[in-house]
C-alpha cells in the first residue's frame, strides 16, 4: 500500500511538474547599422520583453529605445490572406556623436571610415513566392535562391559600407504543398518571412559594416511597407508613415531623398522611387509636385560635392531584348516611371552634372550601360538572390550597330546570380573599380567608374 502511495505521489508530482513547465523560449537578438540622412542608426530586434543595451566604447551601457513595439496588424484587404504578425520589439540608438565603437551582446560595431574605400552593392535579394504569378522560387534550395552564399561572400570582402538597392521581401504567398522546393517557408508581411528572407541569410555582412538602403517597390505599403518602417527606414517612427492604415499610405509610400558622404568628394545619393516604377509619371499624378520637389532637393544636394552617385531601385533605363510590340530591333532600352519626367526636366542628361553614376536593382541581372551623350552611367545590380530574368538568350550582346542605334558607347551584363564592390582609386573619390562577383566570390568583370563611364574588362 505504501509503495502505490509513494507512486502516486511521483506520478502526482510529475504530472504538477509537466503543468507549471513550460519549454524556455530562445532569445532571439538580431542587431545592425542603418545609415540615414546625416546620421548612423544601430538597430537591434529582439524577442525579448526588453531592449537591450549599448556600450558605446568604454561608457556604461545604455539601454536601447524600442522604436517599435510588437504587433499583430490586421490584414489590409482581403487580398492578404494573413495578419501581419510582429512579434518581437524594434529597438534603436542614434549613434552619439565622437564614439568609435558600440557593443550590443558580443557584437562589435564600428563607424565607417570619413573616406570610404570599400562598398559592397547588392540588390534584390528575396525568395519569390507570389502566387498571382503562379511564381515559387525553391527557396530551401541554395543554388536556386543562393542568397546565404552571396552575404558570406560579401562579408569576406570586408566592405566598409554596403548599399542594398531595394526588393528585400518577396515570400508575399504561400508555397503550395505540392512544392518540395519552398515548403514550410513562411510568408506575409509579418516578422517570420522578414527573418527568413532577409535578416537570417544577411546577418554575416549585417554584423560587417553599415547599410545604406534604397526603397524597391517589394516594400511600398501594400506590400511589405510595415517591414520597411519598422526595421529599415530611417527616419524617426511615425505611426502615419507606417502602412499600418491604408488611408495614411500618402505618407508612407513617400520618403525624402538623402545623400551619404563617401568623402571628401564623393557622396552616394537615395531616392526613394518605390511607388512608381512603371507607370510614366505625368501632371496628372497626384504624386508629381513630391517628385518635382525631390528632384530639385537631388540637385541641391548633388552640387555640394564633386562625385555623385544617385541610387534608384528602378534604373531610368534597362536593356533588354526587344519584345515585338514594341521594336524591331533585337534590343530596346526601357525607361522607368521617372525617365520621362527627368527628360522633361534635364533633356537627355536626364540627371545633371555632377551626378555621374546612377545604380540600380529591379532588374534581375548586373549591366553596365555608358552613354554616346552627355549622360550618368549607370549600374543595374539586382542579380543577387531573386529569381533571374528570363531572357531566353545565353548573354546580351550588343553589335556596334545596336550601339549606335541605343546612343550606347559601352556595355556590359552578366545574367547570373552575383554581388558587386564599389572600391575606391583615388585619393579624392572621383575614381572607382566596379568589380562583379558570382556567388562563390569569384572576380567576373572589372569596370573603371570615372566621369560619366563605367567601362568593363
Ligand atoms: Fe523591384
Amino acid at each position: 500500500m505504501k509503495k502505490l502511495i509513494l507512486f502516486g505521489v511521483l506520478l502526482g508530482s510529475f504530472f504538477s511538474l509537466n503543468f507549471v513547465y513550460s519549454a524556455p523560449i530562445t532569445e532571439y537578438l538580431q542587431p545592425y547599422l542603418v545609415v540615414g540622412d546625416n546620421q548612423f542608426i544601430l538597430r537591434a530586434i529582439s524577442n525579448s520583453s526588453t531592449c537591450p543595451s549599448v556600450q558605446w566604447d568604454s561608457q556604461p551601457p545604455e539601454i536601447m529605445k524600442v522604436r517599435v513595439n510588437e504587433g499583430k496588424i490586421p490584414a489590409r484587404n482581403k487580398s492578404e490572406l494573413i495578419d501581419a504578425d510582429f512579434p518581437i520589439l524594434t529597438c534603436e540608438l542614434v549613434w552619439p556623436k565622437g564614439v568609435k565603437e558600440g557593443k550590443i551582446n558580443q557584437q562589435v560595431f564600428k563607424l565607417p571610415p570619413s573616406e570610404i574605400k570599400k562598398i559592397v552593392v547588392v540588390g534584390d535579394t528575396g525568395c519569390r513566392l507570389k502566387a498571382a504569378e503562379k511564381f515559387y522560387q525553391d527557396c530551401n534550395d541554395q543554388v536556386k535562391w543562393p542568397l546565404a552564399k552571396v552575404m558570406a561572400q560579401a562579408a569576406m570582402k570586408n566592405p566598409d559600407l554596403v548599399i542594398h538597392v531595394g526588393d528585400l521581401h518577396y515570400r508575399e504567398s504561400p508555397c503550395p504543398e505540392s512544392l518540395g522546393g519552398c515548403k514550410d517557408s513562411p510568408w506575409g508581411y509579418g516578422y517570420d518571412a522578414w527573418k527568413a528572407d532577409f535578416f537570417d541569410p544577411a546577418k554575416p555582412l549585417l554584423e560587417k559594416a553599415a547599410w545604406v538602403y534604397v526603397r524597391g517597390n517589394h516594400e511600398v505599403c501594400s506590400r511589405a511597407g510595415q517591414g520597411w518602417h519598422r526595421f529599415i527606414d530611417t527616419n524617426s517612427w511615425d505611426e502615419k508613415r507606417s502602412c499600418n492604415n491604408p488611408a495614411n499610405d500618402g505618407h508612407g509610400d513617400y520618403s525624402e531623398p538623402f545623400s551619404v558622404s563617401l568623402g571628401k568628394a564623393a557622396q552616394f545619393i537615395v531616392f526613394d522611387s518605390s511607388k512608381n516604377g512603371a507607370k510614366q509619371i505625368t501632371e496628372k499624378d497626384e504624386s508629381f509636385l513630391i517628385y518635382l520637389n525631390q528632384f530639385k532637393k537631388i540637385e541641391q544636394l548633388a552640387v555640394n560635392k564633386r562625385f555623385n552617385i544617385f541610387g534608384s531601385h528602378h534604373p531610368l533605363n534597362i536593356l533588354l531584348p526587344a519584345k515585338k510590340k514594341d521594336s524591331e530591333s533585337e534590343y530596346q532600352l526601357y525607361p522607368t516611371g521617372f525617365t520621362n519626367l527627368l527628360a522633361s526636366l534635364n533633356g537627355e542628361e536626364l540627371l545633371k552634372s555632377p551626378i555621374n553614376l546612377t545604380i540600380h536593382g529591379h532588374n534581375h541581372i548586373f549591366e553596365a550601360i555608358t552613354y554616346e551623350m552627355n549622360r550618368p552611367a549607370e549600374i543595374v545590380s539586382g542579380n543577387s538572390g531573386s529569381s533571374l530574368e528570363e531572357l531566353n538568350i545565353p548573354e546580351i550582346a550588343l553589335s556596334e550597330v545596336q550601339k549606335k542605334l541605343l546612343k550606347i558607347k559601352e556595355f556590359a551584363s552578366y545574367q547570373n546570380f552575383g554581388f558587386g564592390t564599389l572600391e575606391r582609386q583615388d585619393d579624392n573619390g572621383e575614381q572607382w573599380l566596379f568589380t562583379e562577383f558570382d556567388i562563390n566570390g569569384k572576380s567576373l568583370l572589372k569596370c573603371n567608374v570615372s566621369g560619366r563611364t563605367v567601362i568593363c574588362k
